[in-house]
């Protein structure tokens, strides 16, 4: 048997990798060539990955072997699900070890746009902040006592939920399929895009979630409104909530990005109305720890024909 893992992992997991298979692991911080994957899948029983691999048809088609992919992330959107249906390859991910994190991060982002945490750091770093205390020093909006409108309450967007109850918010929520939860409203995209004061985004990318925040649900959005993103940033039309920000009518606290790492071109850079973090909702030692270790477990479940632990589909 073979496991390819597509980019550096520690010592221990590689000696506990090898003791069931033979192993072939990227070891630069570059990603793997599209062209070395290829390569090396020609005779994998499983891959071993994370959400920057893209696992496409291409790869696929040139994997017989393969059993199993096994990606360190909750979201599948780097890999083709449904090739991987059609030719019997299991899909393991790590749900849930990562959802208090990312939630916790959602929340941070939140005070940090309505608080301005990010230009008051930089006003004492620059040396502009000469005169003290002054009333109108940066002033911001209060999480306290919002109205947050969740689009997504699988377990992120209801760890989020139970958080905001404790800072007094009004919590409304958007879902494919409704669902009810205690202190949660229930209502549609439009009513939760003209009513919220912060618009918190939990759903996965897919075909049909791919863009869903456009130009048109972003004029909805209130005066003064905050967009957070800590899920996928192809959820948004990009181009669009720079032009929301940049006119000053909204406000933003992104995590994620269409196109990561954020191009250097990227007018978001420059505007001082959102929030920008390099993708690091999960990452907290303890979390990162727990998705490795689900995700190898996943791996060697695979591996062996026994049941992942957190197969895509069942979770
Ligand atoms: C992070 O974005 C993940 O999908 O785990």
């Amino acid at each position: 048997m073979k496991v390819v893992v597509t980019f550096p992992i520690p010592d221990v997991a590689k000696q506990m990798i090898s003791e069931h298979a033979a192993l072939q692991c990227w070891e630069s911080e570059e990603s793997i060539p599209v062209s070395t994957l290829i390569d090396w899948v020609a005779d994998a029983d499983a891959i071993l990955t994370t959400l920057t691999c893209p696992i496409g048809r291409e790869v696929l088609a040139h994997a017989p072997q393969l059993k199993v992919i096994s990606t360190v992330s909750v979201g599948v959107d780097h890999i083709d699900v449904g090739v991987a249906a059609e030719r019997d390859v299991i899909v393991g991910h790590t749900p849930g070890v990562l959802t208090n994190s990312t939630a916790d991060l959602t929340l941070a982002l939140m005070l940090a746009v309505g608080r301005r945490i990010a230009e008051g750091d930089a006003l004492i770093r620059s040396g502009a902040w000469s005169d003290g205390w002054k009333p109108n020093l940066l002033l911001g909006t209060d999480l306290s006592g919002a109205t947050v409108g969740l689009i997504g309450l699988g377990p992120i967007g209801r760890a989020v939920a139970t958080r905001l109850k404790g800072f007094g918010c009004r919590v409304i929520a958007s879902n494919r399929t409704m669902r009810s939860l205690e202190g949660v409203e229930f209502v549609d995209r439009e009513t939760l895009l003209s009513t919220a004061d912060i618009v918190s985004l939990h759903t996965a990318l897919t075909p049909q979630t791919l863009g869903m925040i456009g130009q048109k649900e972003l004029a909805l959005m209130k005066d003064g409104a905050m967009l957070i993103n800590t899920a996928r940033g192809a959820l948004v039309d990009e181009a669009a909530l720079v032009a929301e920000i940049k006119s000053g009518r909204l406000r933003a606290g992104l995590d994620v990005y269409t196109e990561e790492p954020l191009p250097l071109t990227s007018e978001l850079r420059e505007l001082p109305g959102c929030v920008l973090l390099p993708h690091v909702g999960s990452a907290t030692e303890r979390t990162r720890r727990a998705m490795f270790e689900l995700a190898l477990a996943n791996l060697f479940a695979g591996l062996q024909g026994y049941d992942l632990p957190a197969r895509l589909g069942t979770t």
